[in-house]
């Protein structure tokens, strides 16, 4: 209560002292700016924090921005003169200018830099700053009347409330442009917008060519390749698509949460939200979902990894074109050849030598390959050689393909589609080390050497061998219940070259494999791993302790260089997923699905209450819950979130954890605890009662949300319809409605109200009573009509309610700001 009663103190005073307008007699120049009524957002001329930046350039440039003003960390919405920057605020003034339009008027070359340019029909404006963060410009003598916002001009940033569409009549469409690095707001390669021709889907672009990403198209209720919206409960949000114009609109349920999406200098949209208590912006949603999905993000002979940071380099032979771009994220520039070709020099031919190739194997091959005729590798390569502009080759099964030009999107350590072997062209010297210069050395040393060296293998071997033989003895010995420390080969060779994928969970692929006393084994090779050693072996070994009937046991680990690799025991029915979501006719009885139900309920039990500290599982869905032999469920993957620490988990989930398990909590940047666990296993529940992704229902054409009808199934009594229909209707009645309402109240907002994995597990196994459980309140919103759903549903966000056109409903009446 203290707090806030200051702040509103402290807003007051603000309030009296800051003004909000910029009128034909008070333009602003200099330091001065302008704060909303509601102190939230502030204008006036800001400079970039500088990189490191060339000698060129070390003047610094100064916009007009609009940035938050009540948070510590300075975060720019929009800016202004994105190309045309002023070096000297107190000689340049945003000011009303003599047509009405507000403009930036640089007096000491006596040019203007920058100009809302519509035409005014009054000769007096005034141009005002929201609550919302748009800067609008408005009739003065009639606030009604507005003929420019800022919102509707979006620069890198898309506020709540404002839109992002096509305005079908002009043809204009708002895109999202990064800055082109983190010291330059002009324009970068990539941008957002809806799809030009009048689909209703966005598309991520790099240079208005090429689409790396896709929202897919609205339908009615979220972006059918989004459906991670389903858990954006603390959004309000619509898609409007009419005659006049089409466009997506946002809005934050509480408005005091601060939340804001971007498209980044690294051509990735993300929505971060504000946490005062880390003093961050906490990323929860991006896409492309990897950073190496962004086309041609590392530019010319650029690589990218995403296990990396940064996550692109220079590929071998190659470097930076421009340190100082790299330096602020700008990696478009590429890199540059270290040694010149040998056929783009004109040296004569006795002194050097033919270019040579050097082997990049497990690649993402570039773009724009051309196919050229030829019948071997040796043929291909020579094709290659050739041609000086042949850059690299590669020899498949499709044949052979050469590269002219510029090297693109290559991806080194790629472990998706089709990963190619790449035969990059260099000059000689680039692969000859330093062998020359050291010939002589090397000759006469070799003969003493090479003795010692026989003897030194020879002793190396038995050493081998004896490890070898220890080793095998202890991975016999797994039963011992201490966790082994796998080496890299080892596993390697049980999993035979990886080669039986199992499938690919949220920290990476997992594969089978099959111990030398024929113990079968699931190994899962990590991903986007930072970790140091010393804390990866702690972090393992907590988790090697913790066993219980329903979770998967930890049998051991492999940490060597960058490598993480975790070994599990194998589950020879696979996941739930695999289980209930496939095929004409199901393995799962119910009578197998309830015991599914109680097991993991026991099994997250466990995590939450029993160990010594309290894991939270973060990602419980179908693909995470294993069967054994015998339809045991088996919790896995817990204790990794851990590992990668909360707020980075928190990322990854959100990103990974699609189709609608996430608890609202995840999205609103209040800590996360237990309950929400306890959400999504109420998210799965509804799965295994109607054996399909509760997204993915659909009838008469229509799709909806299956825990909207289960929850109001149950208020209406029959909840028998529920039940998957390859059961046909064979389930204990009773067990059918604790296992409803059981889901259901799991799936409260509140994560209070929600019961404890113990609980569940009480209930469903009838020693407790339970009661029927309300409608969620999300969901609630969810089944009414887009057109009702309450924007501003907080008491709060006055300002914002008069500020915004677009629901004219509400807009036209209460305009008095004095
Ligand atoms: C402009 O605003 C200032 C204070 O904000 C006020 O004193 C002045 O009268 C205004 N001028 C006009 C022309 O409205
Ligand atoms: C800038 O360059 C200096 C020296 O070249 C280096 O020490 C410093 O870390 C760099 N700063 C940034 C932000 O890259
Ligand atoms: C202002 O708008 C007109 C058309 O409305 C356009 O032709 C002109 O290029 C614009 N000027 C600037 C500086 O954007
Ligand atoms: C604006 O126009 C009105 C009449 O339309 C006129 O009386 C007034 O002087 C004008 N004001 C300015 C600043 O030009
Ligand atoms: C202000 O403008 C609106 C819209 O153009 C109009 O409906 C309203 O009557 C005007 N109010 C005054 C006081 O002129
Ligand atoms: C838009 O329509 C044009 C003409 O119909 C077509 O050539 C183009 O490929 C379409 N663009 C997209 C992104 O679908
Ligand atoms: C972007 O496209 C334009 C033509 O539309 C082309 O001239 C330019 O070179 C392209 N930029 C890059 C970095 O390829
Ligand atoms: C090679 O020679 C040609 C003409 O003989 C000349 O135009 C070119 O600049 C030379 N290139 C280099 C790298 O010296
Ligand atoms: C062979 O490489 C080319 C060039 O990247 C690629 O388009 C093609 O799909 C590859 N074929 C196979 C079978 O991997």
């Amino acid at each position: 209560m203290a707090p806030f009663f200051f702040l509103l103190l402290f807003s007051q005073i603000l309030v009296c002292t800051a003004v909000d307008t910029i009128n034909s007699t008070t333009p602003l120049s200099g330091t001065k700016k302008i704060v909303s009524k509601g102190n939230r957002f502030a204008l006036g001329f800001y400079s970039p924090p500088q990189g490191n930046t060339t000698a060129a350039s070390s003047s610094s440039n100064y916009y007009i921005a609009i940035w938050y003003n009540t948070i510590s960390l300075q975060t720019t919405v929009w800016i202004a003169n994105t190309k045309v920057p002023v070096s000297d605020p107190t000689t340049a003034s945003l000011a009303i200018g003599t047509d009405g339009n507000l403009v930036l008027l640089d007096q000491s070359k006596n040019r203007q830099l920058w100009s809302t340019n519509v035409s005014v029909a009054s000769n007096s404006t005034v141009a005002i700053i929201r609550d919302t963060g748009s800067l609008d410009l408005i009739d003065a003598s009639n606030s009604s009347i507005i003929y420019w916002r800022s919102i509707d001009h979006p620069t890198n940033t898309w506020l709540p409330t404002g839109k992002l569409g096509l305005n079908k009549a002009s043809g204009v469409s708002q895109r999202l442009v990064p800055w082109i690095n983190n010291a330059n707001p002009s324009p970068g390669l990539f941008s957002l917008e809806l799809d030009p021709n009048g689909t209703t889907q966005y598309f991520i672009q790099w240079n208005n060519s090429i689409t790396y990403w896709t929202s897919g198209r609205w339908n009615d209720n979220i972006f059918s390749l989004v459906p991670e919206m389903t858990a954006g409960y603390n959004y309000n949000f619509r898609f409007v698509d009419d005659a006049a114009e089409s466009y997506f609109i946002y809005s934050m349920k509480d408005d005091s949460i601060l939340s804001r999406f971007v498209i980044d200098v690294n051509g990735q949209i993300k929505q971060l939200t504000w946490v005062e208590a880390s003093q961050q912006w906490i990323l929860f949603w991006s896409q492309p979902r990897t950073q190496c999905e962004v086309y041609a993000l590392c530019g010319a002979y650029g690589s990218c990894n995403f296990n990396a940071l940064p996550f692109c380099n220079c590929i071998k032979g190659f470097s930076q074109k421009v340190q100082s771009d790299w330096d602020l994220q700008d990696y478009s520039g590429g890199c540059k050849r270290n040694v010149p070709l040998q056929c783009q020099t004109n040296s004569s031919s006795s002194q050097s030598q033919l270019d040579k190739f050097y082997t990049m194997e497990k690649v993402r091959l570039p773009d724009n390959a051309q196919s050229a005729v030829a019948k071997s590798l040796q043929e291909c390569q020579v094709t290659c050689l050739n041609t000086c502009s042949c850059n690299a080759y590669t020899y498949n099964s499709s044949g052979c393909f050469v590269w002219h030009g510029d090297l693109i999107n290559l991806q080194e350590q790629y472990n998706g589609n089709g990963p190619g072997t790449l035969f990059l062209r260099l000059a000689a010297s680039e692969l000859q080390g330093s062998k020359k210069s050291k010939k002589v050395i090397v000759g006469a040393v070799v003969g003493g050497v090479a003795a010692a060296l026989i003897v030194l293998a020879i002793v190396l071997y038995i050493l081998f061998q004896k490890c070898r033989r220890d080793r095998t003895l202890r991975i016999s010995k797994t039963a011992g219940g201490t966790l082994i420390a796998f080496r890299y080969s080892d596993l390697h060779h049980v999993t035979n070259n990886f080669s039986e994928k199992l499938g690919g969970g949220a920290f990476g692929t997992v594969f089978k494999g099959k111990l030398p006393d024929s113990t079968a084994i699931a190994v899962k090779r990590l991903d986007g791993f930072h970790q140091g050693e010393k804390q990866f072996r702690a972090e393992v070994s907590t988790i090697g302790t913790i066993q219980h009937v329903n979770l998967v046991r930890l049998l051991g680990f492999c940490s060597e260089g960058s490598r993480r690799l975790l070994v599990y025991e194998f589950m020879p029915k696979g996941s739930l997923e695999l289980q209930l979501f496939h095929g004409e006719t199901t393995a799962l009885s119910w009578a197998a699905r309830y015991q599914i139900a109680i097991g993991t309920a026991r099994g997250l039990n466990y995590l939450h209450e029993k160990c010594r500290d309290c894991i939270i599982h973060c990602d419980v869905k179908p693909e995470n819950i294993l069967l054994d032999e015998s339809f045991v469920p088996k919790v896995s993957d817990f204790g990794l979130a851990k590992l990668l620490g909360r707020d980075f988990s928190r990322v990854l989930t959100t990103m990974r954890g699609t189709r609608g398990y996430l608890a609202p909590e995840w999205i609103s940047g209040v800590p996360i605890t237990a309950k929400a666990d306890v959400f999504s296993y109420g998210m799965m529940l509804f799965e295994l009662i109607s054996g399909r992704r509760n997204a993915d229902h659909e009838e008469e054409g229509k799709s909806f949300f299956f825990p909207n009808l289960a929850s109001n199934t149950l208020h209406e009594g029959d909840v028998k319809i529920l039940l998957d229909p390859r059961l046909n209707g064979d389930a204990n009645a009773d067990e059918l409605t604790r296992a409803c309402k059981v889901a259901c109240w799991c799936i409260q907002d509140d994560e209070s109200t929600r019961p404890t994995t113990g609980q569940i597990v009480q209930i469903l196994e009838g020693f407790l009573d339970v009661n029927m459980p309300p409608v969620p309140r999300s969901l609630k919103v969810l089944d009414e009509s887009p057109d009702v759903i309450n924007f501003f549903s907080d008491v709060s966000s006055q300002n914002s309610k008069t500020q915004n056109s677009t629901f004219s409903s509400q807009t036209k009446s209460t305009t008095s700001d004095g």
